[in-house]
């Protein structure tokens, strides 16, 4: 079977499971197998496909399996990131904290809460001045956050930590994260619920669990006019800036991703 045959044939497949973006994920999956970038699919469409290798792609696709797991990275922010089983994929949307961070790192001291791939913490060290600290509890994610600063060349420091916990008396500019958000009883897509980390997207009953953590506890780490920067859930902006109020925050902005929704929210703190 030609290249252009085995993309055609999957491109169908994966429409008729409904997936969003079908003639992509036959591309990239067909890249894959052949270890090529996917401009030389269009450049060799009579070359002759490994089809048993492709198919086992295919089948592990068709059950759900994400895409980024199978390929083994996802690109964010233009750089591609080493992703497997027991790390959160990198979203999109996360790049809008990227956008909402930078103006507040260049020369500034940056601790990002719940690394996971460590997406956030080494798009700003690689992308500004700032010397940037890293914690997450799961070390499977530390394991891959460090594998992606040796392969991106960024400088970081990489902590296991329960938020603060092994912080001790350290101080910073910037505090930002994107912690798990979803309440437990949320229904999430068999992609994710069935393949990503629990503890990467669930929080507790509410969604809320993790920023009242960081509300209640930045304050102690943040130098005078540092800033907190927080990822929400796209109907969380009302509830996160209650709960940063009570804790004496002052809301400063709310800014949206891409698709208009509410994505992340600055603070900083009472004077
Ligand atoms: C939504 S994921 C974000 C991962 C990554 N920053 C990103 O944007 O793709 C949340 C991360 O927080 C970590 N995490 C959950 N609870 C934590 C805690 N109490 N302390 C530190 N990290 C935590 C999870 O292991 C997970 O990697």
């Amino acid at each position: 079977m030609t290249v252009r045959d085995w993309i055609r044939e999957a491109t169908e497949r994966f429409a008729s499971a409904g997936f969003e973006s079908p003639r992509l994920e036959a591309d990239m999956l067909a890249a894959h197998t052949l270890g090529v970038e996917r401009v030389w699919l269009v450049t060799h469409p009579e070359a002759e496909f490994p089809e048993l290798a492709g198919e086992t792609l295919v089948q592990r696709r068709l059950r759900h399996e994400p895409l980024a797991y199978i390929l083994g990275w996802r690109e964010f922010y233009g750089r591609r990131f080493l992703v497997r089983p027991g790390v959160l994929i990198p979203r999109q949307d996360t790049e809008t904290l990227i956008e909402a961070a930078l103006p507040y790192c260049h020369s500034r001291s940056v601790l990002d809460i719940g690394t996971g791939s460590g997406c956030i913490a080494i798009t700003l060290a690689l992308e500004s001045s700032a010397s940037v600290t890293a914690v997450d509890l799961s070390d499977v994610a530390l394991d891959v956050a460090r594998q992606n600063a040796v392969e991106l060349g960024a400088h970081l420091e990489i902590v296991r930590s329960d938020l603060f916990e092994r912080l001790g008396g350290r101080m910073f500019d910037l505090i930002v994260s994107n912690p798990p958000y979803i309440a437990d009883s949320e229904k999430l897509m068999p992609d994710v619920v069935d393949y990503e980390p629990l503890i990467a997207l669930f929080s507790g009953p509410t969604g809320l669990e993790v920023y009242e953590r960081i509300a209640s506890e930045s304050g102690a780490y943040l130098n005078p006019g540092g800033l907190v920067l927080v990822e929400i859930g796209y109907t969380q902006a009302g509830a996160v800036s209650e709960l940063f109020k009570r804790e004496g925050w002052v809301h400063e902005e709310t800014i949206k991703d891409m698709s208009g929704n509410d994505r992340v929210m600055r603070f900083s703190r009472a004077s």
